[in-house]
């Protein structure tokens, strides 16, 4: 039986979590060595959860190591070894508050394959490279956070990537010191890394699907836009994240830099100073800084995002706003994959509630407090003009307390994913002339990550965010592996995502084991999307009262103008 256990931080807010089991470490004596561009590389044997074995090369070195003098700077590549790479192990996770090993070299990536090339024969399967969630400042791919084992029973090569956290990966003062996007520009080098080196591994570098989820779906949307990742992938899933939303993308974050340098004792004056001083402190001081940021209720879930960065001649990850670019047909077109969970951050609502001072704190200061909980530009007469039409359309204009626990976790969960995943896939479905496939996973299993406190933390909330992902992949970190009820699930959902990255399609040819339905791409007429539930179903028009509200308060027509923020 699951034990409940100490609750973790985790994208921000409070979780309790079954106790995670034994790790997926289970290898063999037996290591398997491939001979890559750059050298060679000696991994281990994992195994699927359908008993295949897994050739498994993790803590693979990507990038040089960002330290010293490389602080803060642009992701240098790797160059050629000697010898033989020991990717025997999980590498560290990025700087951030965690008892698992951190460090500041953390530039690496793990690789899993089921068929290595053999003399001159190379399977050259579909790659599939996972972006890891975790609000761009927490977690990380280690195989305790993205187990293989699920997924390598599809025929594909599976890639997981590390990129920069926080600060040391998002410092962004608006001058040359610190133009930003630097764990944008990791991944850049990620994929490269990929393209000259997978099919060492029996990938196909012609068949790349970028898969993120949260802010690595907010990643996955910016490739797609990004000058610099247009030649690197073929495919794209964008889960329960997107920078098309009501969040704001600024052109730098210099109030985020002046506070990160005030809590760790710098001068906060010029940003040369601050960037100065902060290249000397230790990286856990800067890593365990983080929720030094939080301002309300463990928020805002978001800190640190990209930036437009202005040209200073350097190269530049994010040219103008996203919605501008798509608007413009500057990017790239490829079939899509997106959608959400049923309930997203609805239990963010619970914090608020339950507790007298932070419902007394959003009640009194709701113009102050509603744009940090959901994501919107701050303190101008646009801001309080959309705070005061979200307390209207779904508070009805009463104060927050227990009865308004539904319309709340509403709120959080449109304004933290929903809207900007709607708009995502209304956005591609108008521009791209590839096909979207928009779903909503409504499959309610016994765990989650969020049990609510009146069933003293036994009952699921709802199908929250991340409630998805334990399905794909294998979280030992939080969860047991999937027993007999779940591995349905398990099997479906690793055949659609496998299917889409080999063949553009989650569903090339209705079967029983996809419950005979057709996916159907999204069109703006039609507005479908696949429920992922109990069973597969085509439904229309998901939420489509309330992401109208949205739409109204944050018109397309603004961007048209390459502005900066709403
Ligand atoms: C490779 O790394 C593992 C884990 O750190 C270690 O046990 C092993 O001895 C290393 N092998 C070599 C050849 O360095
Ligand atoms: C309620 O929120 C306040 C402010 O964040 C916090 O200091 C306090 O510990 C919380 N109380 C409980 C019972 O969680
Ligand atoms: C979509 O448009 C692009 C650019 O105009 C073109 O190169 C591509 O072949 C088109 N793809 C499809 C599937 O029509
Ligand atoms: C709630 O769960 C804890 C831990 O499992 C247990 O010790 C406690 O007795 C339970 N309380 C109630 C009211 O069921």
């Amino acid at each position: 039986m699951f034990r409940h256990v100490a609750v973790i931080v985790f994208l921000g807010y409070a979780l309790a979590f079954p106790e995670a089991s034994e790790r997926s470490r289970r290898s063999t004596t037996e290591n398997p060595l491939v001979t890559t561009p750059l050298g060679q590389i000696k991994g281990t044997v994992m195994t699927s959860r359908l008993g295949k074995p897994i050739y498994a090369f993790r803590g693979i070195r990507y990038a040089k190591a960002p330290v010293n003098e490389l602080r803060f700077k642009p992701p240098e590549p790797v160059e050629k070894w000697e010898g033989v790479y020991n990717a025997t192990e999980d590498g560290p996770l990025c700087p951030q508050p965690t008892t698992d090993p951190v460090s500041e070299d953390c530039l690496i990536l793990n690789v899993y394959s089921t068929k290595l090339p053999k003399s001159a024969e190379n399977p050259k399967r579909s790659v599939i490279v996972y972006i890891h969630a975790g609000g761009f400042y927490s977690v990380g791919s280690t195989s305790y956070w993205a187990g293989p084992n699920y997924f390598m029973d599809q025929d594909i090569v599976l890639v997981t990537i590390n990129y920069r956290l926080g600060t040391l990966g998002f410092l962004s003062t608006g001058d040359k010191e610190a133009p930003g996007n630097n764990g944008l520009k990791d991944q850049v080098q990620a994929l490269k890394w990929v393209k000259q080196n997978i099919e060492a591994f029996g990938g196909d570098p012609d068949c790349v699907t970028i898969m993120g989820y949260s802010a690595g779906a907010m990643s996955v949307i910016l490739h797609m836009v990004s000058p610099m990742s247009q030649d690197l992938f073929h495919k794209a899933v964008a889960m329960s994240g997107s920078p098309l939303g009501n969040w704001p993308i600024p052109h730098n974050q210099l109030d985020l830099a002046k506070k990160q340098a005030k809590f760790v004792g710098c001068p906060d004056d010029t940003a040369a100073n601050i960037v100065k001083c902060l290249k000397t402190k230790p990286f856990n001081e800067l890593g365990e800084s983080l929720p030094k940021f939080k301002e309300f209720a463990n928020d805002p879930v978001m800190i640190w995002s990209a930036v437009i960065e202005p040209d200073f001649g350097q190269p530049r990850f994010l040219t103008a706003h996203p919605i501008y670019l798509i608007q413009n047909g500057q990017f790239k077109r490829v079939p899509l994959i997106t959608g959400l969970t049923e309930d997203e951050f609805g239990p963010k609502a619970f914090a608020v509630i339950n507790n007298e001072t932070l419902t007394k704190e959003i009640n009194s200061e709701w113009e102050k407090k509603a744009p940090i909980a959901f994501l919107y530009e701050r303190d101008t007469d646009y801001s309080k003009s959309i705070s005061k039409e979200l307390k209207t359309f779904y508070l009805h204009d009463k104060p927050v307390d227990q009865s308004q626990l539904k319309p709340l976790a509403q709120l959080y969960a449109d304004s933290v994913i929903g809207f900007g995943v709607n708009r995502a896939a209304k956005l591609f479905a108008e521009y791209s002339n590839t096909s979207v496939y928009y779903y909503r996973f409504s499959y309610q299993g016994r765990y989650s990550l969020f049990y609510t406190p009146e069933s003293n933390n036994t009952v699921p909330y709802g199908v929250i965010h991340h409630d998805d992902l334990m399905y794909l992949f294998y979280v030992s970190k939080l969860f047991k592996e999937s027993s007999p009820t779940e591995v349905e699930m398990v099997s479906k959902l690793t055949a659609l995502y496998a299917n889409f990255a080999k063949t553009e399609n989650p569903i090339p040819a209705p079967s029983e084991k996809l419950d005979n339905v057709k996916w159907e791409p999204f069109t703006l007429k039609e507005q479908k999307y696949m429920d992922i539930g109990n069973k597969l179903q085509m439904q229309e028009k998901l939420y489509e009262k309330r992401y109208a509200e949205w739409e109204k308060l944050f018109p397309l027509g603004q961007y048209s103008k390459n502005k900066q923020s709403h």
